[in-house]
């Protein structure tokens, strides 16, 4: 059987698109940021997704699309090993971390959206009375889980209907409705009062900040970049498997980051406001992961048609979440298919069941040894395997694809997107990888904060060491 390809260039971009627009922008963004200070954890984190996150979306790019396989079999076939066929098993468990805990929070956001729209049609949503108490009653337990395996139903629907008639006919609507949604949304939420606050503390760039904060707030800004990017786990490299054509790979990674960091601002244009409006500062009072829920919901259940427009807003989510929970789904069920030859709807149903049982444990979110399982698989544990899995992607196409990776990428890409494909290739194989392995150690509390000069210093030097020794094209070869 011929494998699928995407049927339209516009397929690709929105479906890589809504694999990186979802719950990292909406849920997770605006509580990171408010963690971590508002602004100068926005510039950071901007940086990095520019500085890392495009180069690495192309790495993964190269793979998949030269490789026309999911990771297991593109990472064995274009290094010749059965070693790295074995590594890209990693990405399937780490795929199946990801989705166990998304498929939760999707389930919140699905309860969250029928409780409004029953709001709509005269019933008071739920929530509205005491947001706090009600998240708290919701987030764990059956209720829990069992809208997790509702959110899971919707995600295998769309992975069950293919490629093109599933996950490339599903973002291409999803997508757009995402975009003009928010929009509306926030500007609504510029006319609420605290606007102006809330838009001093996250859009106001104060270089001192910044400075004094960089260290802290490294760690979290990678991981945030990383999973925002969908990078790490595989995702992409199973997207562009499905290209079939020559067109330019940096072009698209460059829109695909550009619109995921459009939504991700514009999702804090419309959350900061509202919670500046009702008297939270983010600044004070951490708000995690309930922030979304407990603070907005607030917000909407002291407006005169607050339901209607907390519809709206939790329908938005639900759709950018489902973009992204098939991209997750797709990888396992990709592998199976590939390497097993497995029907696509058997697969399907075999690693949903999975699922079921692996998101159940995070819906109870029960406490092992101390830790409770939700937020350490959707905090540490998931930025952890996806460092290791894009480390492990850069150092593949720098070190075993090199001047074949050069190629794939000058394939349909312009001018000048080839001249910069050797610098690109330096990068890819040794200033990343560097770079994020030192931020995984500041994750582990290893205490690597030299100061600003001298890892500025060092940074310098890592370069320019890879620059004199990997000079030629060849040598990265
Ligand atoms: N990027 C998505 C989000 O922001 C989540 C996501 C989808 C993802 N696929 C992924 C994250 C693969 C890491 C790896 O919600």
């Amino acid at each position: 059987m011929a494998r699928e390809t995407w049927a339209t260039r516009a397929g690709f971009i929105l479906a890589a698109a809504g694999s990186a627009v979802g719950l990292g922008n909406i849920w997770r963004f605006p509580w990171v940021t408010a963690d971590n200070g508002g602004s100068a954890f926005l510039a950071v984190y901007l940086g990095i997704v520019l500085l890392v996150g495009v180069p690495g979306l192309l790495g993964e790019f190269v793979i998949g699309r030269r490789g026309q396989k999911s990771p297991a079999g593109a990472l064995r076939d274009l290094s010749g090993s059965r070693a790295w066929g074995v590594w890209g098993v990693f990405y399937v468990i780490t795929a199946i971390a990801l989705i166990s805990f998304y498929s939760v929070v999707g389930g919140w956001i699905l309860r969250y959206f029928g409780e409004s729209a029953l709001g709509v049609v005269g019933t008071q949503p739920t929530y509205f009375a005491a947001p706090g108490q009600y998240f708290g009653s919701v987030a764990a337990g059956p209720d829990a889980f069992g809208f997790h395996l509702l959110f899971l139903a919707l995600t295998a629907l769309v992975v069950f209907a293919g490629v093109r008639r599933g996950i490339e006919l599903g973002t291409k609507v999803m997508m757009p409705a995402v975009l003009v949604l928010l929009v509306g949304l926030a500007v609504w939420a510029g006319s609420r009062p605290g606007a102006a606050e809330a838009y001093a503390f996250y859009l106001a760039f104060d270089v001192a900040t910044v400075r004094a904060n960089f260290f802290d707030v490294l760690g979290p800004a990678a991981g945030q970049a990383l999973f925002t990017l969908s990078l790490g786990a595989g995702t992409m490299i199973t997207y562009a498997s499905y290209i079939d054509e020559d067109r330019s790979l940096p072009f698209d990674a460059t829109v695909i980051a550009t619109l995921n960091t459009l939504v991700g601002v514009l999702a804090g244009l419309v959350v900061f406001p509202l919670l500046f409006s009702l008297g939270v500062d983010p600044s004070q009072t951490s708000p995690g992961p309930g922030a979304l829920f407990v603070g907005l919901a607030g917000a909407f259940a002291q407006l005169p048609g607050g339901a209607v427009v907390a519809t709206a807003f939790f329908g938005v989510v639900v759709l950018a979440a489902l973009s992204s929970s098939i991209s997750m789904l797709e990888i396992p069920v990709s592998f199976l298919v590939d390497e097993y030859g497995l029907g696509r709807r058997p697969a399907v149903g075999l690693v949903a069941a999975g699922v079921v049982v692996t998101g159940g444990v995070c819906a109870f979110n029960p406490t092992i040894a101390g830790t409770a399982v939700f937020g350490f698989v959707a905090g540490p544990l998931v930025d952890t395997l996806l460092t290791v899995g894009l480390v492990a992607v850069l150092l593949f196409v720098g070190w075993v694809m090199g001047r074949d990776a050069l190629a794939e990428l000058r394939s349909g890409a312009g001018n000048l997107s080839a001249a910069v494909a050797t610098p690109w290739l330096l990068a890819v194989g040794v200033v990343l990888p560097t770079f994020l392995v030192f931020t995984l150690l500041t994750t582990f509390g290893v205490d690597a904060d030299l100061g600003f000069w001298p890892t500025a210093l060092v940074a310098v030097a890592i370069g320019a060491a890879a620059v004199a020794g990997l000079r030629t094209e060849r040598a990265l070869v």
